[in-house]
């Protein structure tokens, strides 16, 4: 039922009806001040929104920056729990690892090693901070010599076989003590291997955040220099998703709610609004991530560095647009400088 209103010309309307009506209605009203924008804005972002990426690797007192990444670093253990007091100084509640090996082979044996640096990184964070969550990316480019996210056999990037390691990397992040674990290899049942595996090995109480719409992207560019990850032969397209599909990511996040994953994301974001929108609006019930990757970054960072573009407005109105298209969270390697900025604008 509509409700009856009467206008200033005594006419009886529908609010529908008001809402068309111009001259009675201005939506400039309340446009006239910063302050009236702040009371009628529906978004906002806070440094609770973020997770922050972190590139870890072997060797001491690194911290050097990628190339394709201004503003992103590799770090070494010993510099994580500088890091570590940043972030928990900024209020950023979690942060996503990133480990580059020693050395590569066909299975990525690093990636599940005790003293892995991963393994290494997680227990490094936790001796410095105590109230980080820390998460890991469990996936295998950047452990493969082939530089993909499973076991080959010639050029076929195998299923069934790579739920096995996946498994055993997850329980070796949680054992190290990481508070989440995200499987990000995009193969099929990696959420139900993970959980399986983590439960017969007591981590009944880690949760799982699927990296749960990963499309095969050309925005991860800047990402496989910073991880080393690119793959030697082919590309991702056989089990990364193809970006023209939008049902298919309802159907993947689906999969992964069934086989039980706690949180669920979507990858990349910015050019993928539309994924979020209809992920947020399918599945209510779970908390939603959004992945702004790498590519996304640079771009802009690159525009910025031309003179073209207002790095700081271009990277915060991304942000926003992301958590409005419904986000909960948000991995992003603006993350510190944007609450930084937010802090400024207060
Ligand atoms: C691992 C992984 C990738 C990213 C996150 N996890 C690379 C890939 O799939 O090729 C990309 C992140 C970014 O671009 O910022 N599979």
């Amino acid at each position: 039922m509509m409700n009856k209103s009467v206008n200033p010309r005594g006419e009886t309307l529908s609010t529908i009806d008001i809402a068309a009506g111009f001259p009675t209605v201005r939506p400039r009203r309340l446009r006239q001040s910063e302050p009236m924008r702040r009371l009628v804005r529906e978004t906002r972002l806070s440094p609770a929104d973020f997770i922050y990426p972190l590139f870890v690797v072997h060797g001491r007192g690194i911290r050097r920056e990628i190339v394709s990444m201004p503003g992103v670093f590799h770090l070494s253990i010993d510099r994580l729990a500088a890091e570590a007091e940043e972030l928990a100084q900024l209020g950023i509640p979690g942060v996503i690892l990133f480990g580059l090996p020693a050395e590569k082979d066909p299975i990525g044996r690093e990636n599940f090693a005790e003293d892995g640096i991963v393994q290494q990184a997680i227990k490094a964070l936790r001796a410095a901070v105590s109230d980080l969550v820390i998460m890991t990316d469990v996936c295998m480019c950047e452990y493969t010599d082939h530089g993909h996210c499973g076991v080959i056999e010639g050029h076929h990037i195998l299923n069934d076989p790579t739920l096995e390691i996946l498994g055993q990397v997850a329980v070796s992040h949680a054992a190290a003590g990481a508070d989440v674990v995200a499987p990000s290899a995009m193969m099929d049942g990696q959420v139900a291997a993970i959980r399986q595996a983590l439960d017969q090995a007591g981590y009944i109480d880690t949760p799982i955040m699927g990296y749960s719409a990963k499309y095969a992207s050309a925005f991860y560019g800047p990402f496989r220099d910073a991880a080393d990850s690119p793959p030697q032969f082919g590309d991702r397209s056989t089990y990364q998703m193809d970006p023209a599909n939008q049902r298919e990511a309802m159907r993947e996040i689906a999969l992964d709610v069934s086989e039980g994953a706690d949180m669920i994301m979507v990858k990349p974001a910015m050019a993928y609004l539309d994924i979020i929108r209809q992920a947020r609006d399918t599945f209510p019930d779970l908390p939603l991530a959004a992945y702004n990757v790498s590519g996304e970054y640079s771009m802009l960072k690159a525009a910025a560095r031309l003179g073209w573009l207002d790095e700081k407005r271009v990277a915060l109105e991304s942000l926003l647009a992301i958590k409005r298209a419904g986000a909960d969270m948000i991995l992003s390697y603006w993350a510190k400088d944007a609450v930084r900025w937010l802090d400024s604008m207060r």
